[in-house]
């Protein structure tokens, strides 16, 4: 089928019409739950229900009923929002041998420009969720209010709830409660060095630096839509159980996040054993003719803090679960790369691979991986020395660049490619490219390159990725 050509092949996208934000991110029972804002009625944005799917694995995901609807009776659709586990029944919605699954999110009232804060609970392991009768738990009479983030907070024993609020300059508002349907205020965080602009997605979590335990520190991350600036912002500080005070400075917080990656949140109830932070974000697409869906998820990946003389960095890694996926391996090293391409040239054939590269930049304007479209195209995932840029850049197609400077002029990626899907994970992960080429080439070789001076190719090594796919997809 035409359709399905293009389909991603370990990206989660929907089978049909529009996806984005990832919502309700939790683990429970062996199963990685991913619930998406999804409009089932057409290949762009309109009528947000929560789409549902399931993995065991992080990798293969299986596609489940709607599990959220809108209501056309009350105008209210189900915008972007979280989900816990509720261990102790605290909700009272299940009881002590079958703890429910709280769903926490934004309703959108529809014309009235309002938005409050709803819940939805499960006793079927997410399988089917029952509205609260007394919706909503949280109503600030604003327009732009809600997309929560809930946790459990061990100490204060509480939920606690990160809302965004308002249109203007971006806030936070942070709320408690023991039972779900009470919510009290509790702060407000706002970054006034932050040029303003609406905010959306937020979300808490803790992050030890440098995998030390007795160095614990608090991640607020937001998204920013101000189309001047940074989308990804992560302000790291100190949460405790009622504020949160940032360390970071605005530059600071300007996430390293770059191209088409929006609303990223992270799992709740990853098993302590675990103890992985793992956060997927929507890749923002637009509708193609003859492609049944619009948008994807991204790897799931693995957030890090880490911490040197010049500072705290959050770094991201693709989950090792993809690991699975590997099939046949390359592996090239000490490659002289120049302009005139000597032969035998180096190539890999294929548009699903893994692919982490070493280069010694020398004396090149540019190196990086030159890829080979079908219908005559190209795209190149590289780095340039002259103007220290990472980028994606495609024929005739558009450009994604991310600041970056190499050590010692050595340059490590660690790159994905999904048919028009790229994921590249830089350095140790701090700086991140995620974008989708236009609009749906297909890649046949990959080969690396140097350009403007000869460079080498330290170390390569690929693998051909097998499908993720469910077999009816
Ligand atoms: C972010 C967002 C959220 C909102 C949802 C609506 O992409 O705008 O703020 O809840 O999408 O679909």
């Amino acid at each position: 089928m035409t359709a399905d050509r293009y389909r991603p092949q370990f990206h989660f996208t929907p089978l049909r019409n529009w996806m984005n934000d990832p919502n309700g991110l939790v683990y429970v029972d062996g199963e990685y739950h991913l619930f998406y804002q999804y409009n089932p009625y057409d290949k762009v944005w309109g009528h947000m229900h929560w789409g549902h799917a399931v993995s065991p694995d992080l990798v293969h995901w299986h596609h489940l009923p709607l599990a959220l609807h809108e209501e056309p009776e009350t105008g209210i659709t189900m915008f972007s929002g979280s989900a816990v586990v509720d261990w102790q029944n605290t909700s009272e919605f299940g009881n002590a041998d079958h703890p429910p699954i709280v769903a926490i999110y934004t309703g959108d009232h529809r014309p009235a420009p309002l938005e409050d804060v709803h819940i939805a609970y499960s006793t079927d392991l997410g399988r089917s969720f029952t509205k609260y009768a007394g919706n909503p738990v949280v109503d600030v009479d604003n327009p732009k209010f809600g997309d929560p983030k809930v946790f459990w907070h061990e100490q204060t024993e509480k939920w606690i709830m990160v809302n965004i609020l308002g249109h203007e300059q971006g806030c936070v508002v942070l709320y408690g409660s023991t039972d779900f349907r009470n919510w009290t205020y509790l702060s407000r965080f706002e970054a006034p060095d932050v040029a303003p602009a609406i905010w959306e997605c937020p979300d808490l979590f803790q992050l030890a630096v440098n995998g030390d335990p007795s160095d614990v520190r608090w991640v607020l991350k937001i998204n920013n839509t101000d189309p001047a600036g940074q989308q990804t912002w992560y302000f790291i500080g100190d949460f405790d159980g009622t504020t949160f005070a940032s360390e970071s400075t605005a530059e600071e917080a300007a996430g390293r996040d770059y191209g088409d990656i929006y609303a990223e949140v992270t799992y709740n109830s990853i098993p302590a054993a675990d103890g992985r932070r793992i956060l997927i974000g929507w890749i923002r697409q637009q509708p193609v003719e003859d492609r049944a869906w619009t948008g994807a998820q991204s790897i799931p990946r693995v957030l890090t803090l880490r911490g040197d003389d010049t500072g705290l960095v959050l770094c991201q890694a693709p989950v090792e679960e993809m690991e699975a996926l590997h099939q046949e391996h390359h592996h090239w090293e000490m490659v002289e790369l120049s302009e005139t391409r000597p032969e035998p040239t180096r190539k890999l054939a294929g548009d699903t691979m893994e692919i982490k590269t070493e280069f010694e930049a020398g004396a090149a304007r540019d190196i990086g991986l030159h890829l080979q479209m079908n219908e005559g195209g190209w795209a190149r995932i590289g780095y340039s020395t002259a103007n220290r840029r990472l980028f994606v850049d495609q024929a005739n197609g558009k450009r994604v660049e991310a600041p970056y400077s190499l050590k010692h002029r050595r340059l490590k990626m660690h790159v994905f490619i999904d048919h028009n899907l790229i994921e590249i994970f830089a350095g140790d992960g701090d700086t991140v490219i995620t974008t989708s080429l236009a609009p749906d080439p297909l890649c046949e070789t990959v080969e690396p390159y140097a350009e403007g001076g000869t460079a080498q190719l330290v170390a390569l090594d690929a693998w051909q990725l097998a499908s993720a796919l469910e077999s009816t997809q």
